[in-house]
């Protein structure tokens, strides 16, 4: 009983598919139902369309088809009788609710859990999330991988699964070594010290520090190509020679770095400190539930990278070619790959590609994941086929005594744009930082909130802006379509109408708002237990739409779609905006009317809370 669907929908889906297996027993298990709403009201709630295309498929007559599966249909307990005089047009089969089938769908669904029990043995799901880079600030890129990230990882966990965020930081490797060295030379000239080192100093660091290792092969070539004479020749040798001196030093610092030698070690520490500050900070203004516990940087992988390109290397996974090692992605399962994954380049250095490999062994073998998923940027998208087609050859993905491998799944995301349709940047086409969005987003969000309620004191003010200009962001992030490149709009996600995070959590205060008003009238809240009555249009579709809720959370775990909620959250708080218009509540025609609607708002404030929890918005008291 408790794994049957509460959405009609689906429950009708379910009939109408079995009463097509028994009355054309040829037409395959794959036969779909195809209900949807009733175009026309006066004949009934919803409507199954199977019939016509699958009598064209079989050969046959549809109203004769239609005939035999209302015939064949169980629906006695949900619908009121189904007989050929229901049965319109070329072989629509219309279906009208009982309205005590509703009643008692909602009073299945009105349990502390919703609907969504927890299993009885929870998976284990490894999210990757943030995955920051140090000594560089988080911009809108971050943005993504960390709200849909950690909104993936809530719904997981409201299933009631065993989640494990992992924050995979860019923390080790060349480019670090660079700015670490970068950094021990200002420090050794007066020009820094490591106490006041801030993710700044550290920006702009980083920066000079790749700038100094860039060779001039490149131009050195177009010198020689296009025959730019000895003098631009002699110049660009010059500075390349430098470059690659520089470059030089930051390999020597790499080493010491790996081997912890304190005086670059110490440096990498506090250059870890600055940036990782900077982090949890804005995963907490954030509303995230992204803390220090969840830091497996590529450090954390360093000592077993050996090991694992050893491992590799002797099992035969992997094999030698013009002195690198690579793996060949030739495998059948995972459809062939052109481009091998590179594990070791041909001077001995590791690469992105390695370390992810040791993050699945670690997350599938020693923390038993049974899914692992990576909210990471779409432009990603070869490195994780490679990587995961690699892992399944090396068997890394297969946990300790399991038949087959853990399901790995790139959420990939697409990139944020501007206004002009091109990737979010600062006039200047630098990256916009992460902090002054989110600080720019509460900014505007007071405006808005004063302006709708003058008589807030300010300091309730502030309280609600931040809500309302961190879920504004979230919201416009999460309800879009998660591939798909989305425009960063301030006005748009701060209105409080339409589609937004700030009309969700309006909404939520709407609904709570009646229980306020029977508060101050002295209306007794006697609904718990009261019967639902469904009579009015508004409050079935009201009754209707509460009944998707747990499918709702449920398709978002497995599409990896936040979006799919924010529409269910968006047209649940159109829908009960809708009833509250039509139906009078705290004054309804009689005693058993208003508990009835009361316990519908009741129902409907707790699956919006839920709803807005599970996508991770802070919500308010008031607005
Ligand atoms: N630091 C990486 C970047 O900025 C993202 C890390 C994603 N996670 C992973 N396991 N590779 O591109």
């Amino acid at each position: 009983m408790n794994d049957q669907p509460f959405d009609p929908v689906e429950l009708l889906g379910q009939r109408v598919q079995a009463a097509i297996a028994a009355a054309a027993p040829e037409a395959g298990p794959e036969a779909d139902a195809l209900i949807s709403p009733s175009k026309r009201a006066e004949l009934g709630d919803f409507q199954s369309n199977a019939a016509m295309p699958l009598a064209k498929r079989l050969g046959m007559k549809p109203r004769d088809l239609a005939a035999t599966i209302v015939k064949k249909l169980d629906v006695a307990d949900l619908c009121e009788p189904v007989t050929e005089a229901d049965i319109a047009g070329p072989g629509f089969i219309n279906l009208r609710l009982k309205p005590e089938a509703l009643s008692g769908l909602l009073d299945r669904l009105d349990t502390p859990d919703l609907g969504l029990p927890a299993p009885a043995e929870p998976k284990t799901i490894v999210v990757d999330v943030c995955g920051v880079n140090l000594a560089k600030q988080m911009h809108v890129g971050h943005l993504r991988a960390t709200v849909i990230g950690d909104t993936l990882a809530r719904t997981f966990e409201r299933l009631g699964e065993t989640v494990i965020r992992q924050n995979h930081v860019g923390d080790w490797g060349l480019p670090i070594a660079m700015v670490t060295r970068k950094i021990q030379i200002e420090l050794n000239a007066g020009r820094l010290s490591l106490e006041s080192l801030t993710l700044d100093d550290l920006d702009r660091l980083y920066r000079a520090a790749q700038f100094e290792c860039t060779g001039q092969g490149k131009a050195l070539e177009i010198a020689a190509k296009y025959d730019l004479g000895p003098k631009v020749d002699a110049e660009l040798c010059a500075q390349h020679e430098e470059a690659m001196e520089h470059l030089e030093e930051a390999k020597q610092t790499l080493v010491a770095l790996q081997s912890h030698q304190p005086d670059v070690y110490t440096i990498w520490q506090r250059i870890y400190e600055v940036t990782m500050g900077a982090c949890l900070e804005a995963c907490e203004i954030l509303h995230t539930r992204i803390t220090e516990a969840d830091n497996a940087g590529e450090s954390s992988y360093a000592e077993e990278l050996v090991q694992v390109v050893d491992d590799l290397t002797a099992r035969g996974i992997a094999e030698e070619h013009e002195g690198a090692l690579l793996i060949r992605l030739d495998s059948a399962e995972d459809g062939k790959i052109a481009q091998p994954c590179l594990i070791r380049k041909r001077d001995g250095g590791y690469l992105y590609a390695t370390t992810d490999l040791a993050a699945i062994r670690r997350r599938v073998q020693t923390l038993g994941a049974d899914r692992v998923i990576y909210t990471v940027d779409a432009r990603q998208g070869l490195h994780f086929r490679q990587v995961f087609a690699a892992s399944r050859k090396a068997e890394y993905a297969t946990k300790p005594g399991a038949n087959g491998p853990s399901v790995l799944e790139h959420a990939a995301f697409g990139t944020v744009l501007g206004n002009d349709g091109k990737p979010f940047k600062t006039r200047s086409g630098e990256n916009i930082r992460l902090c002054d969005l989110l600080d720019e987003a509460v900014e505007r969000a007071e405006t808005t909130v004063a302006a709708k309620n003058p008589d807030l004191a300010a300091d309730e003010r502030a309280t609600i802006a931040k809500a309302v200009g961190i879920a504004a962001i979230k919201y416009a992030d999460l309800s879009s379509e998660r591939i798909k490149d989305h425009v960063f709009h301030f006005d748009r996600m701060l209105a409080f109408e339409g589609n937004t995070g700030p009309y969700l959590l309006y909404a939520l205060v709407r609904t709570r708002s009646v229980f306020r008003k029977a508060e101050e009238t002295g209306t007794p809240l006697d609904h718990a237990d009261a019967p639902i009555l469904i009579s009015e249009p508004t409050e079935k579709a009201l009754a209707l739409e509460l009944l998707r809720y747990p499918s709702a959370v449920q398709s978002v775990a497995t599409l990896l779609e936040p979006m799919r909620l924010c529409s269910y959250l968006y047209s649940l708080a159109g829908a009960y905006s809708s009833f509250y218009d039509a139906c009078p509540v705290l004054r309804a025609a009689s005693d058993d009317l208003r508990r009835s609607r009361l316990r519908l708002c009741a129902l409907t404030a707790r699956v919006l809370e839920d709803g807005l929890e599970v996508l991770g918005l802070p919500t308010v008291e008031r607005m």
